[in-house]
């Protein structure tokens, strides 16, 4: 949800502020990439270039413009909130006497009673934005003669709401602020100059060493110094931490879209997400943290799952392995849901938030929520330094390295993993499963990465692809799947939906006879998930139910019979029913990618969607 970035260099180097600003905003564009500004410190002007469109459309206009090489500025990529996408609506905004140029994550949520101080003071307002009437207060309190810092303060105790801004001033002093309330922001020093971002893989071509702000911190940079403040004023030390992840992962690497890279990672991916936690020989698991020793799990009662998009999907799955393997009661809800029906939560409540950024508004505030009401607050998160760590008690990190598309993949791979991880300890620790049984499940989940190669060989891919052609102009999609691999069904209507824009729905199987058969006919794709087992038989007459009725089935799993009674089929290797979802979800997210490259879709940054959502 919108991309920040700030700098204030040293030394101008070849481009200036300009040219860093816009590699920064190229890292941040999954956030939001409806329009992109910068907002510049000249000598004697502040310049504010910004464009609607994507962030080629503002390397064009600063190419035109010619501007000199400057050390310091702002940077932003949007994704609209309040005020449709247009030039005029996209940020940095200014102030009436263009002292100041803000950009703005959130939402302000009081805006419109700010607004009316605003235009009290007869200023007259340039966009619709919530963003443009902080930029005005600020520029007001500027010309009543008040410091940078003390002006952003005295303005940021006015608002209410949800923000991560950076603004540079030109007058009294040129200065480089920001602050937070909510959505992420970093900073970091180097023999380059001071940065700032929304996000660490836009700083860590600078250092490794990252400061991050936390909720009410508001933070002056300059050349030599960070000083942080809280909205009271207080003065206040956060020392940097050092940050592992490398800036190649943010790279293509040959691969036509971050989608195809990061569904090709896949393997690593899972062997990472288990690497040093799991321990064959003993059937047992270890996973850092008081929250997952026996002591604790075994006094857990009951499983409260909460996430949005794909991470609810890995939630939902999440359920199946600690109820079957576990035996404890799961509730799974989604966090915008869950926070806004006046939960009641028993004693010995575990509340699992899941999510790749760690930044969701709505899981966040799900999580916090829960942990308000007496729950354990604990998460499986991609961003181990984000908000929603800092919140829980326990963690379990996913390892998957930066994800980039917006259309989740590896992030999805890696939360199963980390949720069957934590299924088998917490059944090791309540004694729901012997030592022999984890170290089967454990083995299983071992000889996982050859069968997800296989997926992804090339004689393999190119099947998805053809099939992808056979369906393309299909009038809809049913995803169809049973117990565990039914999430999988909604994790591959949902990615279909998010980079083809084609209608697609995931459905129990069992209950498509409620319903969705009445789609059912010529012209319409249904996509059975169908691993060997207990269900196989039961989901082979849903297959038979859907060609009776003139549908053509696509068979995607390792049961034989499915595959006789479909019309084209994925063959998926076998594995246990708990890891089933990890090797079926492979060929959907292929599909989804292949039917939308075949309509010509942006399948890295779909339309109307963003990687990261910090608002409600
Ligand atoms: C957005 C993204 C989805 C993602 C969801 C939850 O909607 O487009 O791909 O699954 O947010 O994100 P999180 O970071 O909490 O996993």
């Amino acid at each position: 949800m919108c991309g920040i970035v700030g700098a204030w260099l040293n030394e101008p180097g070849d481009g200036g502020v300009q040219a860093l600003l816009v590699e920064g905003l190229r890292c941040l564009e999954y956030r939001g990439y409806d329009s992109s500004g910068l907002g510049i410190i000249q000598p004697d002007e502040l310049i504010v270039r910004r464009r609607q469109g994507r962030l080629a459309k503002l390397e064009s206009l600063l190419a035109e413009s010619g501007d000199a090489p400057a050390l310091l500025g702002i940077g932003h990529t949007r994704w609209a909130t309040h005020g449709e996408p247009s030039d005029g609506n996209a940020h940095p905004h200014q102030d009436a006497g263009r002292r100041v140029a803000l950009v703005h994550n959130g939402i302000i949520e009081n805006y419109l009673d700010l607004r009316h101080e605003v235009e009290a003071a007869g200023i007259e307002l340039q966009s619709a934005t919530d963003t443009e009437v902080l930029t005005q207060i600020i520029g007001i309190e500027l010309s009543k003669g008040s410091e940078p810092l003390e002006a952003v303060r005295s303005c940021l105790e006015r608002v209410r709401g949800n923000y991560a801004i950076a603004l540079v001033t030109r007058e009294p002093k040129e200065r480089l602020i920001c602050a937070r309330q909510g959505p992420p922001l970093c900073i970091a020093q180097s023999e380059r100059g001071v940065f700032l971002a929304s996000d660490v893989m836009a700083l860590l071509p600078y250092t490794r060493q990252i400061t991050f702000l936390e909720d009410g911190d508001i933070a002056e940079l300059t050349r030599s110094k960070v000083s942080i403040i809280r909205l009271n004023g207080e003065r206040v030390e956060r020392a940097p931490r050092q940050v592992d992840w490398d800036a190649e992962s943010a790279d293509k690497q040959g691969y036509a879209h971050f989608m195809l890279k990061e569904i090709h990672e896949q393997p690593d991916v899972l062997a990472r997400a288990f690497h040093g936690r799991i321990d064959v020989e003993r059937g047992d698991v270890q996973l850092e943290g008081d929250s997952f020793s026996d002591a604790a799990l075994s006094k857990m009662q009951r499983l409260q799952v909460t996430a949005c998009g794909t991470a609810l999907h890995a939630g939902y799955i999440a359920g199946y392995m600690v109820e079957g393997l576990a035996r404890v009661p799961v509730d799974v809800d989604y966090a915008s849901e869950f926070r806004y029906r006046n939960p009641k939560l028993s004693e010995g409540t575990y509340a699992l938030g899941i999510s790749q950024s760690g930044e969701t508004a709505d899981t966040l505030e799900a999580l916090r929520l829960a942990i308000r009401l007496g729950a354990h607050g604990t998460c499986i998160v991609n961003s181990i330094s984000s908000s929603m760590v800092r919140d829980c008690q326990g963690m379990i990190s996913i390892e998957a390295g930066p994800e980039i598309g917006v259309a989740s993949t590896k992030a999805f791979v890696a939360m199963l993993v980390a949720s069957y991880l934590l299924a088998i300890r917490t059944a090791r620790a309540r004694g729901t499963v012997t030592a022999e049984a984890a170290s089967q499940l454990l083995r299983d989940l071992r000889e996982l990465r050859p069968k997800l190669s296989t997926l992804l060989s090339d004689e393999r891919v190119a099947k998805v692809r053809a099939i992808a052609e056979h369906v393309v102009d299909s009038k809809g999609f049913l995803f169809l799947g049973r117990g565990i691999n039914y999430p999988v069904a909604l994790e591959g209507a949902l990615k279909l939906k998010e980079i083809s824009y084609v209608h697609a729905e995931g459905y129990p199987a069992g209950e498509m006879k409620h319903g969705p058969i009445a789609l059912i006919e010529p012209g319409m794709t249904t996509l059975a998930l169908a691993p060997k087992g207990r269900l196989a038989e039961k989901l082979r007459s849903n297959i038979e139910q859907v060609k009776a009725r003139g549908g053509r089935v696509i068979c995607v799993g390792s049961d034989p019979g499915c595959h006789a009674v479909s019309d084209e089929g994925l063959a998926v290797p076998d594995t246990n029913e708990w890891l089933s979802p990890i090797l079926n979800v492979v060929p959907l997210q292929l599909l989804s990618y292949f039917i939308a490259e075949l309509k010509g879709c942006d399948i890295d940054k779909p339309r109307n969607l963003a990687k990261s959502v910090t608002v409600e």
